[in-house]
Order: structure tokens, then sequence, then C-alpha cells
């Protein structure tokens, strides 16, 4: 069974209502179908006609929304004009426990969905900042955990402190962990330099943050700096960081920034044929986003990730 189809089954123990705001978007109705005849998730589709149907609801929303954000300049009249916004009604939704979670982005962009997340959802207890991992499935099973990578983060924080950066370590190992069913998360702190065999600033924040997340997590299997070679292929893991815990069998690999995340993601997905999908992570309650070329199975298979998010 491959890593969708486990997320899937784990959705159907306890089903969960997923908000789609995108609800007359095609892909998104027909996923929407296919989520609730395969008892995926109970999928809550929204339209502005919809929204416009429910004043009552719709005005409570406004007015919870315009208390939660009115020390940040929100007035009255504009919480109410995006309270008939399908994505903040969305937001509102799971806000005030009438969704579980939320999946937007076939045709939003990812700021689009990130900001109303980031505004109303906010940061889990605890939890430093938002973020995100690539879930990788890719044919050879010899790399990562039988295949399966998480790469961090590729689509939220596009120049992280090392502080973040550690906070995205160790957020990461935990998706690992609770979405992929990954017993013993490996996680490698990328750089272009491995233990030191080149010196810059960039290097120092990856080894800072190194130090960071180890301070944080100390039980967690956590190496770097390291280049990529070096923390997936064993031969060179082995002479380029000798006895590290991580080097060539790391299954979590952290990006120094976006830019380097994000083109590593599609670099895998496209040269190495990996299928892939991201999940949010951080977030109070569970909201992913979707590319806006994503097709049906990508929606499904976000909403059976974003039902087993719910359950944690
Ligand atoms: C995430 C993102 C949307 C934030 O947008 P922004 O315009 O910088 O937003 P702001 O800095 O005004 O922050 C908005 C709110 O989100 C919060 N926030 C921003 N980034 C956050 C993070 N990583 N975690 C938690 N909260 C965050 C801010 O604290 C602020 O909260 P407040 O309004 O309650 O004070 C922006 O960083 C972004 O566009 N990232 C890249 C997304 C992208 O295009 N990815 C492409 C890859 S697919």
């Amino acid at each position: 069974m491959n890593l969708v189809e486990k997320i899937k089954e784990k959705a159907r123990e306890s089903v969960k209502r997923i908000v789609l705001p995108e609800g007359d978007e095609p892909r998104t109705v027909a996923a929407a179908k296919i989520v609730k005849d395969d008892w995926i998730a109970e999928p809550i589709l929204l339209t502005p006609e919809t929204i416009a149907a429910d004043a009552p609801r719709r005005e409570r929303y406004a007015a919870a929304l315009y208390e939660l954000r009115k020390a940040k300049g929100l007035t009255e009249e504009a919480a109410a004009k995006l309270a008939a916004d399908p994505m903040y009604y969305g937001m509102m939704m799971v806000k005030m426990g009438d969704a579980d979670g939320l999946v937007s982005g076939a045709v939003h962009s990812t700021g689009d969905m990130l900001r109303p997340a980031l505004q109303i959802i906010k940061t889990a207890p605890g939890m430093k900042l938002v973020s995100s991992s690539f879930l990788m499935e890719c044919p050879d099973r010899s790399l990562g955990e039988d295949g399966l990578l998480v790469y961090a983060d590729c689509v939220v924080n596009p120049c992280p402190t090392a502080e973040e950066l550690a906070h995205i370590a160790i957020a990461s190992a935990e998706t690992a962990r609770t979405l992929c069913g990954i017993a013993e998360p490996r996680v490698a702190l990328l750089s272009f330099s491995t233990k030191g065999s080149a010196s810059h600033a960039l290097v120092d924040k990856v080894r800072e943050a190194t130090e960071i997340a180890h301070s944080l997590a100390p039980d967690l299997a956590l190496d770097g700096e390291m280049q990529f070679d070096a923390a997936i292929v064993p031969e060179v893991g082995a002479s380029k960081a000798k006895g590290s815990p991580v080097a060539g069998r790391a299954n979590v690999f952290i990006f120094p920034d976006l830019q380097a995340g994000n083109i590593g993601y599609k670099i895998t997905q496209r040269i190495g044929k990996a299928s892939c999908f991201a999940v949010l992570q951080g977030l109070a309650k569970p909201c992913n986003d979707l590319s806006r070329g994503c097709s049906v199975d990508d929606i499904v298979s976000t909403v059976a990730a974003t039902a087993v998010q719910a359950r944690q």
C-alpha cells in the first residue's frame, strides 16, 4: 500500500468534516464526490450562493472575525465583507469548530490561502511558526524511508532564521511520524557544506539551527550541516560525516530557505519521478494548500491528509 492509500485508510477510521472553499471549481467538485463516496471525509463545498443562503451564520462569523482582528485594524464593515468570501468563511468554520479542516488552492494562490490561515487559525499552542512538509514518494525504495522522503520547508517561510529552521526541523519530524508513519525520523539540515567542509555565513546559520534543534529535541536523530549526497547516500555519508546518526540514512530533509526547498522538491518530482503532495504544519487546526495545477486525485489525497491531521 502506498503512502496515499495508508493516509486514506487512517482518514476512514474517524470521518472528519473538511471544508472546500472553492466549491464551484470542477476538480474540487469531482474530488468532493470521491471523498464522500469513499468515506474518506465529509466534504463541505462552499460557494458565494451557499454562503448567501445562511445569513445568520455569516453574521456570526463576521462578528467573531471582527473581534479577532479589530486590534489589527479590521473594521466591522470589512469583517462583514470578508465573511462573505468563501476562503474567509471557510477559515471561520474551522476556527469556530463547524468544520475540522480546510483544503484550498485549486484556484487561489498559496499566499491567498496562507494569509487568512495565519491570521485566523494561527499557530498551535507551543508552536513558534507555521511551515510545510512535502511528502515525496520515490520509485527507488532504497532512498529515505522505503522510498519516502519528507522535504521542508518548500512552501511557507522565504528566509527562515536559525531558530525558525530548528523549529521547522522538529515540526517536520513530527509530520513524518504522525502522517507518514515513520517510526524513527532521521533529520538532516542541508547545506552546501558537510561538517565544516566550507565556511560561509550561510553555513553558520545551518550549524546554529542544528545546535538549537538539538537543545530543543535532544532525543531526535538530527544532524547538520550536511550536503544532500551526504544525507542520502550511505557511502558518501560514511566518508563525509563519519559517526553521524543521520548521514546516509536521512528520511527528513530540511532545506536552508524557500528557494532551495521549492527547487529541490520540483527536481525530485520531475527528474526523480517522485509523486508528492504538501501539508502545512504548526497551525492550530489543519488547513492545506493545493497547487493550481492539481488533479482530482491530488485534492482527494490532500483532503485525506487534512482529515488525518485533524485527528491529532
Ligand atoms: C506566509 C506569507 C503568506 C505571509 O505573508 P506576509 O504578507 O508576509 O504576511 P505578514 O508578514 O503580514 O503576516 C500576516 C500574519 O501571519 C503571521 N505569520 C507570517 N508568517 C508566519 C509563519 N510562518 N508562521 C506563523 N505566523 C506567520 C504574522 O505574524 C501575521 O500575523 P498577525 O497579522 O496576526 O500579526 C508569506 O511569507 C509568503 O507569501 N510566503 C511564501 C508563500 C509562497 O508563495 N510560496 C510559494 C511556494 S508554493
